[in-house]
């Protein structure tokens, strides 16, 4: 663990927060019912957007039920262990839960049981911008320092949930073996409408065009930013530090233009040929 900053460890060689190792038994035994819903996602790739976007879906559309508890405890987050499982133990069916590991730590329970589940990514240069940002507000996650060097860390796979390309490619080669909708940060982006539509249909659901665009008003990053249940805004400074850069930063494709040099540029590019080849998976960085 010598290779980890303070505040993080790893289960099966994936790097996490060290509050996840310590809890690792209670998340990794965690009993899924059938029903359930799972939002998985690597870090910062629209995991809130579509925990927002699966809970209105279950309140079918109803933007009050849907504001009856703060994000984070409506949408129980796994790897948080007890506080959040036993609030996940005492919902009613169909559940919506969180989740950001890497497919091979998921709760076996969660392949015994009829789970659906979303896997939302988005393209790995506006991730790791976005996760930077993060990284620098959050004040329990380790201080990334400079910009570089968070760029190193990410290609080494060693910032909080591990790799990014195993993460993608690990739960896209699953997504026909289990029920996975796989869906694409840019796709939303570049038509939200379209994108709902698919996730409605996976969960069964077909709403009239009222409640459609009730849903797409609700989830735009506009109302999301200015959402108190969901922009994070009832955290302290010394947790979350929106001074630094908020929760809901800026929702856009292509940020990593600002703050990718050319050479790293290079070097990413090269990365990204070498593991993604072959794999069947393509990304946008720009729409
Ligand atoms: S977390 O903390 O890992 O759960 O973060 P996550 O929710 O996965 O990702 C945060 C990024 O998603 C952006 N976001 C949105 N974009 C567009 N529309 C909506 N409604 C929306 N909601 C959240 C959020 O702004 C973060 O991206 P950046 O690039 O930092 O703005």
């Amino acid at each position: 663990l010598e290779n980890y900053p303070p505040g993080m460890g790893e289960i099966e060689g994936v790097a996490l927060l060290k509050g996840v190792c310590d809890v690792w038994d209670t998340v990794y035994n965690f009993q899924a019912r059938d029903g359930d819903i799972v939002v998985a996602s690597y870090p910062k790739s629209g995991t809130t957007w579509m925990q927002e976007i699966l809970d209105l879906i279950v309140q079918d559309g109803d933007v009050e039920k849907s504001q009856r508890a703060l994000g984070f405890i409506k949408v129980p987050f796994l790897e948080m262990g007890h506080t959040s499982l036993e609030v996940a133990n005492t919902m009613p069916t169909p559940r919506v839960l969180k989740t950001h590991l890497p497919i091979q730590l998921m709760p076996p329970s969660f392949w015994e049981k009829d789970v659906k589940m979303v896997y939302i990514a988005r393209n790995p240069k506006d991730c790791m911008v976005s996760y930077y940002y993060f990284y620098k507000m959050d004040q329990t996650l380790p201080d990334p320092e400079t910009w570089d060097n968070f760029f190193s860390t990410f290609l080494k796979g060693s910032l909080a949930w591990g790799d990014w390309f195993d993460h993608v490619t690990g739960w896209w080669k699953a997504r026909d073996e289990h029920k996975i909708l796989y869906i694409f940060y840019e796709d939303m982006i570049e038509d939200s409408r379209r994108e709902l539509c698919k996730v409605m249909r996976f969960l069964g659901k077909d709403f009239s065009e009222d409640v459609v665009k009730k849903i797409l008003h609700h989830t735009s990053f506009k109302a999301m930013k200015a959402n108190p249940m969901i922009n994070f805004s009832v955290f302290s400074e010394s947790i979350f530090d929106q001074s630094v850069s908020s929760f809901m930063r800026k929702g856009t494709v292509g940020d990593w233009k600002n703050h990718f040099l050319v050479s790293q540029n290079i070097i990413f590019d090269n990365e990204y040929k070498k593991k993604m080849e072959g794999s069947g998976l393509e990304f946008r960085t720009e729409v």
